[in-house]
């Protein structure tokens, strides 16, 4: 079936932007923006059937010539763009990595230019985060529940609290053949209302004082420290996310949507409100970014302040 003739709600074709070039004559390119926006924070995926930014045909054959038993080690290769560091490869050959540092460099610089044309109203204020390259297939993957990506969840990172912050994430398929599939279920709106009680919602949001953890964060603080806080909501979003992994009747039971995407489509979405299982599919790339709660164009629909309204207090 092809994606462009599915009408699943959750899906958004974009077909007046195009690489180098940006939003088509006619168009204006604010309020295209910040449409983009709106379907975004609506839980919806905007889909790019062809390539809407810059990556050249030798990048991508570079990419997928990578054998695997170079990056086994890791559950793919990160780029971090502050730092311009490469992780999660290991090559004796210093030439190799070299490239693929190039490679992802350079990925990772378009990517961000394009998204800036595309989602303008984000840009002034987003906090890049790291990139990715998943040179593995997906459906051979072996791995402990809560890391496994074929089970539906949504995003949260254990190293990164966002204090509402978005998790937005830009996926493009660079496998020249294959699709990479995702299941997809109700989105953050439905899943709070339906299982953020029982995920133990009130308990996050009621546990007074800051904890253990909280004195030894100002303990570390008054050291000079540079220690992470987290807010009741990022407990609350780690949480759900091994919740949802590990509800095996949720996983059996839930409604589900099967996307498949591409090869060489792109696809952009908040992956802490799209529920999303990787199910098969193997080399794809992926720049992900933070939305603070400021630069929102709609924040009453974010997760944080769902789950605010629900459990009736401040989260963050
Ligand atoms: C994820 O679960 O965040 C990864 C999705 C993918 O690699 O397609
Ligand atoms: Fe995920």
């Amino acid at each position: 079936m092809q994606i462009m003739e599915m009408t699943h709600k959750c899906l958004v074709p974009v077909t007046d932007f195009r690489a180098g070039h940006g939003w088509e004559n006619g168009e204006d390119p604010q309020s295209r923006a910040r449409w983009c926006c709106q379907q975004l924070e609506e839980s919806r995926i905007l889909y790019f059937e062809e390539l809407p930014f810059e990556f050249s045909e030798d990048d991508r054959k570079f990419l997928i010539s990578q054998r695997l038993g170079d990056s086994r080690l890791h559950k793919n290769i990160s780029y971090r763009p502050k730092q311009d560091l490469l992780r999660g490869f290991a090559s004796q050959d210093a030439a190799t990595a070299d490239r693929l540092h190039e490679v992802m460099r350079r990925y990772s610089q378009n990517v961000i230019r394009f998204l800036s044309q595309l989602l303008a109203p984000y840009s002034s204020d987003w906090a890049v985060d790291y990139a990715s390259f998943r040179p593995e297939a997906e459906q051979s993957r072996n791995l402990p529940v809560r890391k496994r990506n074929d089970l539906l969840h949504v995003d949260a990172f254990p190293s990164r609290p966002t204090h509402g912050g978005r998790i937005l994430r830009c996926f493009t398929n660079v496998n020249p053949t294959e699709g990479r599939v995702w299941n997809t279920t109700d989105a953050f709106p439905e899943l709070a209302r339906d299982h953020a009680e029982q995920a133990g919602l009130n308990q996050f949001a009621t546990r007074s004082g800051p904890g253990v953890a909280g004195v030894f964060q100002s303990f570390g603080r008054a050291l000079g420290l540079k220690i992470k806080t987290y807010s009741a909501y990022d407990r609350f979003m780690l949480h759900f996310h091994d919740y949802m992994k590990e509800n095996s009747a949720f996983q059996q039971d839930c409604p589900k949507i099967k996307l498949e995407f591409p090869p060489g489509s792109t696809w952009i979405c908040f992956t802490d409100s799209v529920p999303h299982a990787v199910l098969y599919g193997q080399h794809a790339v992926e720049q992900t970014l933070i939305i603070p709660m400021s630069a929102l164009v709609t924040p009453e629909k974010s997760p944080l302040r769902i789950l605010e309204r629900q459990a009736g207090r401040a989260l963050a």
